[in-house]
């Protein structure tokens, strides 16, 4: 117990913006305790881990998982969720981010955030004194991946060399899948129709990382290929929130093969699992079957959000002191 409890030393007060720095030990550190926690919710040991900090919950865009469980992650933690709206606030109305940022950490402790653009999130760990978690930009959705890995994990007992095919949108999730699997030694498809895949330079990122864990990083437009033998199949909307709303249409129709049905699942092994990051588009890129059906484990992929989310809160920002046996 004693053990669960230790924090990594290493992950004191380091920024979540894609996991790309993390080391693999890091991540598995973050997600076995992720798993202790979920096992002892009421456990005390973790109770008053943050008490008297504050930590910043800011959106620029919709959210529901998001915004309950790190406020429930947070509040669970000992410490006060601060949340607000980015078009309520000054930043709505232009405030230099390099302002901001200089101002909020020396309210807070954290600042965890939910923006359009990834250069956003950037700026704000420029100049912020303290740590900013990325809860979702267009490039990355790094805590969304973390809830799909530790599923995975509890589901099938174990991660690398596992095969999970991601199907459709070549978008945050898709980069951030490519960039935990190649943390993992996970074996990779990510099956988007051209102009949809992820960013090259992710994908050569994910080739090099591979090579030090034996993991797989493979884009292909073919959906077919990606499933056949997968364990784990992947998808998420075909028009994200981020997306300009005029190309919704056009994209939708590029996207319509990439599907997530029964023809599709039927390809994957027998033991296969579904994971969508929800909210889902019932009909679009997932059929109400396979998301209603026994392959799903989507619920409990948004209840890791949770377990991920305090987990990685704990071992950035809890000080030793407060932690039993630490
Ligand atoms: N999966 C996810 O990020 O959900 P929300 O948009 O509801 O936060």
């Amino acid at each position: 117990m004693v053990q669960t409890l230790a924090l990594n030393e290493t992950l004191k007060n380091r920024s979540v913006l894609s996991l790309m720095e993390w080391s693999p030990a890091e991540i598995q550190r973050v997600l076995y305790t992720a798993r202790v926690m979920k096992q002892e919710p009421r456990s005390p040991s973790f109770r008053h881990a943050l008490e008297g900090q504050h930590i910043a919950l800011i959106f620029e865009l919709p959210s529901t998982r998001t915004r309950v469980s790190f406020q429930v992650a947070i509040e669970s933690l000992g410490a006060q969720a601060v949340v607000f709206e980015w078009n309520q606030s000054q930043l709505g109305r232009g405030e230099p981010i390099k302002d901001a940022a200089r101002v909020m950490s020396r309210y807070v402790s954290g600042v965890i955030a939910r923006v359009k653009s990834h250069d956003t999130l950037q700026e704000w760990q420029k100049w912020a004194g303290c740590p900013i978690f990325n809860a979702l930009t267009n490039r990355m959705h790094p805590f969304q991946a973390l809830a799909d890995v530790m599923t995975v994990w509890e589901k099938f007992g174990y991660m690398s060399g596992l095969k999970l095919a991601y199907v459709g949108d070549g978008n945050n999730m898709a980069n951030s899948l490519l960039v935990l699997g190649a943390k993992l030694g996970i074996d990779v498809w990510i099956a988007a129709p051209s102009g949809y895949q992820p960013p090259l330079d992710l994908v050569r990122w994910a080739q090099q990382e591979a090579q030090l864990t034996g993991a797989g990083v493979h884009i292909t437009e073919d959906a077919q290929l990606a499933a056949t033998n997968a364990d784990v199949v992947v998808t998420d909307v075909f028009s994200s929130m981020a997306d300009d709303p005029s190309s919704a249409d056009t994209k939708r129709a590029v996207m319509a093969p990439y599907q997530v049905n029964a023809k599709l699942m039927a390809l994957t092994k027998s033991e296969a699992i579904f994971l969508h990051c929800l909210p889902a588009h019932r009909g679009e890129e997932v059929t109400d079957e396979v998301l209603e059906g026994p392959q799903s484990a989507v619920f409990d992929e948004a209840e890791n959000r949770l377990w991920v989310q305090k987990s990685v809160l704990y071992h950035v920002l809890a000080d030793s002191s407060a932690v039993l046996g630490g």
